[in-house]
């Protein structure tokens, strides 16, 4: 049996009859679909964890109704803070950021596998939105993915990562940013980003200091292998413009490459023709993937401009090349190589 997909109003009223009886759906934020189940219901979670292969010591992002549900989930632990925290989450959300804090006792340990911050934002999709209004319940969500694998941006991506493993996908469409939120810790002396994204440092910087994290990211489930296609991947060091064309080899191009290009290999992609970072990163995980099912034996990637959003595309696609591959994601997460 593979998942139903639904749309509009019967989509939206299946959706949250099946969360509020403990069970999962895909659900369309701005960022990419997210796995949901109620973050209050412990099977829930574990049908999350389940259904994605997902190792319990990966914590999962909560997606609140709006920032007003923060003092139920999180503990502040200063009136500063929580200061600051609501004066960047009424700039920011909805949208795509998330923000980590001291989690409140309540929370099921599930959510946050042992830690003693919980991951939450408020999503800025409509439909997301009408779910969580309905159900009046937070709402934890991890990419749709199976773990370690390319993130889904279509509810036809969502079914075919776990089409099998659960009961329903709510299409919203090809989601805005196609890549995953910007993680920031909140501590004492400012702030600390975990995972670049759609929300930038500079728009972060106005709310307070950045402490640099030195490349050294230190979450639980930002594994060097991540977002990994199938097949080799492979970031190109030498200009597009100079490749000889290889029949074997899938092309990721960031603008439109020279026309002879467009031939010479197995498949090309290109996420922006006239080079627009936007939309190459909302094109980047579907492109990867199209790639990925191609006839190549590996891929060769364009590296992005690494300015705005092209530092959350390169992040990722670093992190799609991680050796190509020496060891799969699930034995770099037992090895406990994190970075
Ligand atoms: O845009 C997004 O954030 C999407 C949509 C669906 O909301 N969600 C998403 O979730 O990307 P996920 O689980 O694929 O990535 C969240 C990352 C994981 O690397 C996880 O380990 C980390 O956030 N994370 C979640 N809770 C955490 C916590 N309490 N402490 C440290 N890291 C945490
Ligand atoms: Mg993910």
């Amino acid at each position: 049996m593979s998942a139903r997909i639904l749309e509009g109003e019967q989509g939206i009223w299946e959706s949250v009859a099946l969360l509020r009886a403990g069970e999962v759906v895909a659900l369309p934020t701005e960022t990419v679909y997210g796995l949901a189940g109620d973050a209050f219901q412990p099977l829930a979670l574990a049908r999350i964890f389940e259904a994605k292969g997902r190792p319990l010591s990966d914590p999962l992002i909560i997606h609140l109704p709006e920032a007003g549900w923060l003092e139920r989930v999180v503990r502040f632990e200063s009136l500063e803070q929580s200061k600051f925290v609501m004066e960047m989450a009424s700039a920011l959300w909805p949208g795509p950021l998330t923000l980590l804090l001291p989690k409140c006792e309540d929370l099921p340990e599930l959510v946050t596998a042992g830690y003693q911050k919980v991951a939450v934002r408020v999503t800025s999709h409509p439909l997301f939105q009408e779910v969580l209004r309905r159900l009046d319940a937070p709402l934890a969500a991890p990419s749709a993915n199976r773990f370690g694998r390319i993130s889904p941006t279509t509810a036809g991506d969502v079914r075919i990562e776990l089409g099998v493993k659960i009961p329903m996908i709510l299409d919203g469409g090809p989601c805005q940013h196609g890549m995953e939120s910007t993680i920031v810790e909140v501590v004492k002396e400012g702030m600390r980003i975990l995972r670049p994204g759609p929300i930038s440092e500079d728009q972060l910087k106005k709310y307070g200091h950045i402490i640099p994290t030195s490349g050294i990211v230190n979450t639980p489930g930002s594994l060097p292998g991540h977002y990994a296609p199938a097949k080799e991947l492979h970031i190109l060091e030498k200009d597009i413009s100079t490749l000889a064309p290889n029949p074997k080899v899938a092309l990721l191009a960031f603008s439109m490459p020279p026309a002879e290009l467009l031939q010479g290999f197995a498949a090309v992609e290109v996420l922006s023709p006239g080079g627009d970072l936007r939309e190459a990163a909302a094109n980047f995980y579907g492109a990867l993937r199209r790639l990925d099912s191609s006839e190549a034996d590996m891929i060769w990637a364009e590296p992005l401009p690494e300015q705005g959003i092209g530092i959350a595309v390169m992040d990722r696609m670093r992190r799609s090349s991680y050796g190509s591959r020496k060891s799969s994601p699930a034995e770099s997460a037992h090895q406990g190589r994190v970075s």
